[in-house]
C-alpha cells in the first residue's frame, strides 16, 4: 500500500511514530509471539483510550466478534439483530456460533441499525413471553443486537440500548471501523456489553491485522481471554476445559499498536481535515453528496462516503479507477447472498439505496493537497459531463 506513481489508494497505513522502534525491540528480544510486554501494554493503553475496564487483544476484528458472541453463550436456536448493510464479517461471526442473523434496515442519518425499523420488526414478528422475545416465524429466541458503527460514525446506539434493555437483549457493538469516534464523550464500543475493533491494514490504527475486545464485565473479559487461548486452564499443563481458539494477538503486532496509539489523535485530525476539504470543494457539485452523519458524534471519517444517483454510481466508479484513483462501492447487501437469503429481514429500502448509491473515496492521513485536488476535480468533471448541469464559477 505504498504510493505508486500517480495512483491514489483508498488507504495507506501511517507508521510514522515509534512503530518500527518497538518492532525492532521485539525482534532483538525474541518476544515476537503471542506473549510479551507489548500485548499487555497495548491492552492497557487501549482500555484507557476507550474507557472500558478490560481489553483483550486478538487476531482480528472477526475473531473479536466471534469470541464476544461465544462469551454471551449465543448459539444455535438464538437470533441476533444485525444490519445487512455492513461488511460481511459482522454476520459471519454470528453464523460461526450457529445463531441466526435477522437483518434490519439502516437509518440513513447515521448508517447504523434503525431503531424505528427494529422496534417495528419486533412488534410485528415477535412475541414477548416471560420477558423473552420469541420469533413467531422461527420459534427461536432473540438474544442480541449487533449494531455496526460504519465508516467512523456512531450509529443510534443510545436508542438501541433502550430497546435492548426493554427486551433483555445483549449488545455487542461492531466498532471495527469506529476507533476514535465518540458520542457524548463516550467512545463507541462502550455503550453495550462488549465492543469489538479491527486493526486491519486499512483501519484508523493498524497492527497489520488484529483486533480488540473491550468490556466492563470481568467475567466476560476472562472468558474471552480463555477462549482466545485454546481454553487452556493453566500455563504448565495442557489441560483444556472448552473448545477454544487460537485467537491471540502477537507481541510484534501489539508493538505496532502501541506505536499507533501514541499518534492516533493526529491521524484522526488529518482525516477530519481531508473530509472537510471534500465537503467544501464538492458543496456545489451537482448530484454528488458528501455523506456526513446527523448524529452529534465526533466522526473520524475512517472512509469518506459520497452518494451519487444510483444509475451512475458504477460509471463513476470506473471513471475514478481509470484515473488512478482507488474507490470502492458500498457493500452488496448481505441478506441477498445465497448463504443468507433464507434468514429473516425487515424492509430494506434505506440499505438498498445506500448499497446502490454509495462510493468510498480516499480519505487517509497521507493524502497531499494535490491529490485531494485531483480527486475533487475528477469528481467535478464527472458531475459536469454526466449530471449535465452548470457548475458555479
Ligand atoms: C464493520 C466491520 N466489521 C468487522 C470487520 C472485521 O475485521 P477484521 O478484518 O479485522 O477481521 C471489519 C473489517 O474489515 C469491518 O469493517
Amino acid at each position: 500500500m505504498s504510493k505508486m506513481n500517480n495512483y491514489i489508494p483508498l488507504s495507506i497505513p501511517c507508521l510514522s511514530g515509534n512503530e518500527k522502534k518497538y518492532v525492532i525491540e521485539c525482534l532483538d528480544s525474541n518476544w515476537i509471539s503471542s506473549v510479551g510486554s507489548y500485548v499487555d501494554q497495548f491492552e492497557e493503553k487501549f482500555s484507557i483510550y476507550s474507557g472500558y475496564r478490560y481489553a483483550v487483544a486478538v487476531t482480528n476484528g472477526t475473531a473479536a466478534l466471534h469470541l464476544s458472541l461465544l462469551a454471551l453463550n449465543i448459539g444455535k436456536n438464538d437470533e441476533v439483530f444485525v444490519p445487512s448493510a455492513t461488511f460481511i464479517a459482522s454476520v459471519n461471526a454470528i453464523r460461526y456460533t450457529g445463531a441466526d442473523p435477522v437483518f434490519i434496515d439502516i437509518d440513513p442519518e447515521n448508517l447504523g441499525i434503525s431503531c424505528f425499523e427494529l422496534q417495528n420488526f419486533i412488534d410485528t414478528h415477535y412475541s414477548l413471553i416471560d420477558g423473552q422475545l420469541i420469533s413467531k416465524k422461527s420459534g427461536k429466541l432473540a438474544r442480541c443486537i449487533l449494531p455496526v458503527h460504519l465508516y467512523g460514525h456512531a450509529c443510534e446506539i443510545v436508542g438501541l440500548t433502550e430497546i435492548a434493555r426493554k427486551y433483555s437483549l445483549h449488545i455487542i457493538e461492531d466498532a471495527a471501523e469506529g476507533v476514535g469516534c465518540r458520542l457524548n464523550g463516550k467512545h463507541v464500543g462502550t455503550f453495550g456489553d462488549i465492543g469489538c475493533f479491527s486493526f486491519n491494514g486499512n483501519k484508523t490504527i493498524t497492527t497489520g491485522g488484529g483486533g480488540m475486545v473491550i468490556t466492563n464485565q470481568n467475567h466476560l473479559a476472562k472468558k474471552i481471554r480463555h477462549l482466545a487461548n485454546q481454553a487452556k486452564c493453566n500455563d504448565f499443563r495442557y489441560h483444556h476445559d472448552d473448545i477454544g481458539y487460537n485467537y491471540r494477538m502477537m507481541n510484534i503486532q501489539a508493538a505496532i499498536g502501541v506505536g499507533q496509539l501514541e499518534h492516533i489523535d493526529e491521524m484522526i485530525n488529518k482525516k477530519r481535515v481531508v473530509h472537510q476539504h471534500y465537503e467544501k470543494e464538492l458543496a456545489f457539485a451537482k448530484d454528488i453528496h458528501v455523506y456526513n452523519s446527523s448524529t452529534a458524534c465526533d466522526s473520524t471519517y475512517w472512509m469518506c462516503l459520497i452518494q451519487v444517483p444510483t444509475e451512475l454510481r458504477n460509471k463513476l466508479s470506473s471513471f475514478m479507477m481509470e484515473n488512478q484513483i482507488q474507490v470502492r462501492p458500498f457493500w452488496d447487501l448481505i441478506h441477498k447472498f445465497s448463504m443468507y437469503k433464507n434468514f429473516q429481514h425487515s424492509r430494506m429500502e434505506n440499505s438498498i439505496y445506500l448499497s446502490n448509491s454509495g462510493l468510498c473515496i480516499p480519505c487517509h492521513q497521507q493524502l497531499t493537497e494535490g491529490e485531494i485536488l485531483k480527486i475533487v476535480n475528477k469528481l467535478k468533471e464527472f458531475s459536469k459531463d454526466n449530471f449535465n448541469l452548470p457548475l458555479p464559477a
